[in-house]
């Protein structure tokens, strides 16, 4: 305990331990509102609570591991030992939605012991103003040197009847489904961050933070109301191997009186280590366009052939737009040989450093670097892992030497359908988000920092703030994106964008893709097309958060609404404070965010299916300055189904003492640069 503590933070730290005593224990946010208590019962079981503002949120709920080849530490255990400290200090983020980041907190470390006191752990209570983490730490022990985990039995006993947002766990299609909006009871298995509102209207969000060599878990429903961690297993059955010391990732709730609070909350990126790369000046948030929409559409293949997408011609084609309008970057998918044949039933085919005769990646790369643009790489795995960290070296270098800073990557592969060759030659099947996805995952990023390259993984491990310790892992997917509103898919339903906000993104930055202004790109009789109007597609811009952004549809559609895609070409992706100012889970979302290093305020609102009209106060702008503001909204006839185009590029001189009535159009939306003129 004493060295945990001298190792402690350099900044304002307060530490008093508690004389040996207690059998409970107890700690309190910096403004009082959230309670975190702490004891065993007479079985020795440890449990935790959380209150907020004195009314139970999260009820007696157990803690505890199990192991293979270890006794388990879940029963006969007592309070040996706790501590306390609290901690102040704000930290700067290279890049991100705000600069300045605050976390303060008050610390409860509770030491528990079996009978024989060389076996226990610590749990490590974080109580923040806008929730709760806790972690279990293993010193450097004797009795459990080397550890199978085959269980972790922490609990959350959900206070009331709830209202959930929530993803399957477990299930084939990774993260990619339409959250389900239901009651608690539904829930058999599900994926974190997990949404819910309580009757009292108090929001939660349970997620984990830093999952760092360790499987990340699902909620598994196992009485009413008692959600239990899951960790995702090997394909042997194991858990987590572990070695000691070592502490588990952070297991989170964060918690406000309103759904808006979630989204201003801090709380996963607090709890995850500061940046260990140094200067990360190499990683570069923009804009980019792509050889991708295309390929959705079936008007192009990855695989070679007369339909290819990927040619030198057309890439330079699209390195001219992005050059002419100002895009940082140009991704192109399918250069590489392993696309032609079924590349979804195996990745053992990819090579990453050949391309197809057709695509001259050399004069590629040049010919962008000439224009002040960037060759985005793409590294398509299928779930092949053992292939690809095979060639990674060889891949990232290669990427390295041709000026590429930016690599996307991919594993598509059913859930479990991780490929991974083991030490005696034969293929085992792994999950996504098991102990091998999250170091494989961490590997990529690791290898790629060491060669200034960031990385935006599709198909991913869940987002955990791991951002601000590697800043190169610079956005994912790890949700339904735009690609489900292409030729090949069931759309996104319109409450599908107004909900990821509430969850998926708690977590971090999303890759969504926004921006296709060809809404019924299989004509209006199709089911395939976009459930939007065409301004929602500029407010998802300033809505869903990522410090990269494609402008996902092709040059000659932007073309069509030059007025429109003026807001994509003007907005950034990166920000000095960012506020999300109204807005439920499922229904709607606005958010207001400032430049970086700027003056100006940028604003995207989005409704569901319902059109909605809210009344803004401006009152984030700041005062005494006067803005000229452009106005991107839905028309007084628009409709996502019947009417998606229809929309009024209009301007308005404002100031912070003004307020705006946003009309936002069923499946609509509103998006505005407000310009400091004075
Ligand atoms: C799925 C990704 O999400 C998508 O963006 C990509 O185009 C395909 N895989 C092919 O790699
Ligand atoms: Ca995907």
């Amino acid at each position: 305990m004493r060295s945990r503590l001298r190792t402690a933070l350099a900044t304002l730290v307060i530490a008093c331990l508690l004389p040996l005593i207690a059998d409970a224990a107890s700690v309190q946010s910096p403004d009082g509102r959230i309670r975190v208590d702490v004891d065993v019962n007479e079985r020795g079981e440890p449990f935790y609570s959380v209150s907020y503002r004195s009314a139970t949120v999260i009820g007696a709920s157990r803690l505890g591991l199990r192991f293979r080849d270890h006794a388990g530490l879940d029963s006969g255990l007592r309070i040996a030992d706790t501590g306390q400290r609290v901690s102040d200090n704000t930290w700067e983020q290279p890049w991100g939605e705000r600069r300045r980041v605050r976390d303060a907190y008050r610390e409860l470390t509770v030491q528990f012991v079996a009978s024989d006191p060389a076996r226990g752990f610590a749990v490590v209570f974080r109580a923040y103003n806008d929730g709760v983490g806790f972690r279990y730490e293993f010193s450097d022990q004797r009795y459990y040197r080397d550890v199978a985990i085959t269980d972790e039995l922490t609990e959350f006993r959900v206070a009331t009847d709830a209202t959930a947002w929530w993803i399957p766990g477990r299930a084939w299609n990774r993260y990619e489904f339409v959250h389900h909006e239901s009651g608690l009871d539904a829930i058999l298995l599900a994926h974190t961050p997990m949404t819910l509102k309580l009757r009292n209207g108090v929001h939660i969000a349970l997620h984990e933070a830093a999952l760092v060599d360790y499987p990340a878990y699902v909620l598994d429903q196992r009485r009413d109301g008692v959600l239990k961690t899951d960790l995702t297993p090997w394909s042997d059955g194991v858990r987590a191997y572990k070695a000691t010391p070592f502490n588990t990732p952070w297991r989170t709730i964060q918690v406000s009186p309103d759904a808006v609070g979630l989204l201003n909350s801090d709380l996963i990126l607090n709890l995850n280590e500061p940046n260990k790369l140094g200067d990360v000046s190499w990683v570069e948030p923009g804009k980019y366009v792509g050889i991708w929409w295309a390929m959705h559409l079936g008007l192009a293949t990855w695989g070679s052939g007369l339909t290819h997408g990927a040619t030198t011609e057309e890439a330079k084609r699209y390195i001219d737009f992005a050059a002419e309008h100002g895009f940082a970057g140009v991704l192109v998918e399918g250069w590489n040989k392993g696309w032609d044949g079924d590349w979804f039933a195996s990745g053992a085919g990819f090579s990453f450093t050949e391309a197809y005769p057709d695509f001259d990646i050399e004069a590629v790369a040049k010919y962008a670097l000439a224009r002040g643009v960037r060759l985005v790489g793409h590294h398509e795995t299928s779930g092949h892992v053992t292939n690809y960290e095979q060639q990674l070296d060889a891949a990232l270098d290669f990427y390295e030497r041709l000026g590429v800073r930016q690599v996307k990557t991919g594993y598509v592969a059913d859930g479990k359908g991780l490929e991974r060759v083991d030490e005696d030659g034969i293929t085992r099947f792994e999950w996504h988000d098991g102990q091998y996805g999250v170091n494989h995952y961490q590997r990529v990023t690791e290898a790629a920092a060491k060669r200034r390259i960031s990385i935006n993984s599709h198909e991913p491990i869940k987002a955990t703030g791991l951002r601000r310790t590697w800043p190169n892992w610079i956005s994912r997917e790890g949700a339904r994106g735009q690609e489900y509103n292409a030729e090949w898919a069931i759309p996104n339903p319109p409450n599908h964008t107004v909900t990821l906000p509430y969850t998926r993104l708690l977590g971090g930055p999303m890759d969504y893709t926004p921006g296709i202004f060809d809404l019924l790109h299989q004509g209006p009789e199709s089911q395939h097309r976009v459930q939007s109007t065409l301004m929602q597609q500029l407010a998802l811009y300033v809505v869903l958060y990522s410090p990269i952004q494609m402008a996902a549809d092709l040059p000659e559609n932007y073309e069509r609404f030059p007025d429109a895609f003026q807001f994509i070409v003007d907005v950034p992706t990166d920000w000095e404070e960012s506020r999300a100012l109204a807005g439920d889970v499922g229904d709607y979302v606005i958010f207001a965010r400032r430049e970086r290093g700027g003056r100006d305020w940028y604003l995207g609102a989005i409704t569901n299916e319902q059109a909605r009209s809210v009344k803004l106060p401006l009152d984030f702008l700041r005062d005494g300055t006067r803005y000229r503001a452009t106005v991107y909204r839905d028309g007084d006839g628009a409709d996502w189904k019947s009417n998606p185009y229809d929309y009024v590029i209009e301007t308005l001189d404002v100031d912070s003492s003004d307020a705006i009535e946003l009309e936002l159009a069923a499946g609509g939306g509103a998006a505005i640069r407000f310009r400091a003129v004075q």
